[in-house]
């Protein structure tokens, strides 16, 4: 049986790339899969800005051994994926499919076929419908029903499956819902929810990581959250109180459950700075205390810049329609804080900061803030609107400069004794981008939507594979 002590035998750092369930399967009702709230949202909600959706998405469903072939022709020895729980359990809750457990078992095991180390995550947005209309993450008995599937995998994969990650991003994925208003459920600036969510999250994830402990699973499990460090505005008043209040907005909620077992202590001081309040039980802090992660999973894109509040009502800022909108990423808190606009940083095309100096630095204040826990960059990557040639090449030279910087500044972080021991670029391929639709291009290999999800690598695949190539060379 392989054991996680096989994981590093043959390498010091893992090298590969990530989708993510929704993104990229497609065969939405196939095989007794259960809908999941994407499906639903997707297909009825006028806020389907681009009127996409993820029926077929990049139909790795049926691709999965070319995509991974030629993650092993690129080069990469690890590949992150999650599953979808509704194809596991159709209706969130209770009756297993079998053939979701086969399909999952497929791709595992040609992973293993073709020594590519997989690396799992349960839950990536993708909610079963079922436990969405019963109020999803709000609902009281949502972090039971997710423990109950976290079971059945770590039961049916957890003699492959080495590497584990419970939930992507709890942080931005509770933004996006409560506060940005773009992802299913779409609630607009909700405080109360935000928090909740963000709390059932880690409550939910803290649970799984007692059953995979009880249950003797051999490998690491860990959370993965999208590290926005916190950076102030030089200009800005109260520095201190600011950062304070921003980091437990971004970051706090997340990471000192995941790697110190616990709620922050600043909880209760927050709960009247907020103004919310959590619905919770008497033995959560017992759950807490045993949930903590063997392993911290990062998704690095971009930083937090932010300021003092200084006018104005309460807004958020975001840009799902690209070049057809002007407006900047970013968030106004009433009375609390804001976003700071740095005209010197380069933006993408969506709003958002291109900043790869952030993953040195956020790689650092977590080494230096949570004890030097053991990081996976689980994502990172840099979406753009792309143009292929007759052939369906891609010449992607502006992803390959950020790819560089960005990758450079995580080496510079290992060799000043951050504990990061692999990188996965986002994406495999190119996928569903969520709300941003197709369009928003993040994969390492292009997909021809429209002529039978042709499958052409980009020339940063290539260049990747010379990156991990030299790399190797180097550290033997
Ligand atoms: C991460 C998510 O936040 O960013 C991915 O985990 C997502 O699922 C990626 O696709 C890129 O974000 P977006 O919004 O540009 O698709």
């Amino acid at each position: 049986m392989r054991k996680y002590s096989d994981v590093f035998s043959d390498t010091d750092f893992l090298w590969g790339s990530a989708t993510a369930a929704y993104q990229c399967e497609g065969a939405w009702n196939e095989d007794g899969k259960g809908e999941g709230e994407w499906d639903y949202f997707n297909h009825h909600s006028v806020l389907n800005i681009h009127n996409e959706d993820g029926d077929e998405a990049s139909d790795f469903y049926h691709r999965y051994k070319e995509d991974i072939d030629l993650m092993v022709e690129g080069g990469q020895n690890t590949y992150r994926f999650s599953i979808s729980w509704a194809r596991i359990l159709p209706n969130g809750t209770g009756e297993i499919n079998q053939k979701g457990i086969d399909f999952y078992n497929n791709v595992i095991n040609y992973c293993l076929e073709k020594n590519v180390e997989p690396n799992v995550t349960l839950f990536h947005y993708d909610l079963p419908l079922k436990l969405a209309a019963q109020g999803g993450w709000l609902n009281n008995k949502i972090t039971d029903y997710f423990d109950e599937y976290a079971k059945v995998c770590f039961k049916e994969f957890g003699d492959r499956v080495k590497i584990w990650a419970t939930i992507n991003e709890p942080r931005y994925y509770s933004y996006c819902s409560n506060i940005v208003g773009n992802y299913p459920p779409n609630r607009y600036a909700d405080i109360q929810s935000y928090f909740q969510y963000q709390y059932n999250l880690m409550l939910a994830s803290a649970k799984a990581v007692n059953s995979f402990k009880q249950m003797k699973v051999d490998g690491i499990i860990g959370i993965v959250h999208d590290n926005g460090s916190v950076e102030i505005d030089p200009t800005a008043e109260n520095q201190e109180e600011i950062f304070k209040i921003a980091d437990f907005f971004y970051n706090r909620m997340i990471l000192v459950p995941a790697l110190e077992g616990k709620l922050p202590d600043e909880l209760e001081e927050m709960k009247k700075t907020f103004n919310f309040m959590i619905y919770h039980s008497d033995n959560d802090a017992e759950i807490f205390s045993k949930g903590k992660g063997d392993y911290l999973g990062l998704n690095l894109y971009n930083r937090q810049y932010v300021k003092h509040w200084e006018n104005g009502e309460t807004e958020i800022f975001h840009n799902n329609k690209g070049a057809d909108s002007m407006s900047l990423e970013g968030i106004r808190l009433k009375g609390l804080f804001e976003s700071s606009f740095d005209k010197e940083v380069r933006r993408n095309k969506w709003g958002r900061e291109i900043n790869p100096r952030v993953m040195h630095t956020a790689l650092l204040e977590i080494k230096e803030r949570y004890g030097n826990p053991l990081i996976l960059i689980a994502e990172n990557g840099h979406g753009i609107y792309e143009t292929p040639d007759e052939n369906g090449y891609v010449e992607d030279d502006e992803r390959i400069e950020i790819f560089n910087e960005f990758l450079e500044y995580m080496l510079k972080a290992k060799a000043d004794g951050v504990n990061v021991k692999g990188y996965y670029h986002w994406a495999t391929m190119d996928l569903y981008s969520w709300i941003n639709g197709y369009e928003k291009r993040y994969g390492l290999v292009r997909v021809d939507f429209k002529n039978d999800f042709k499958r052409i690598p980009k020339k940063s695949y290539y260049w990747y594979k010379d990156f991990i190539n030299n790399y190797s060379k180097n550290t033997k």
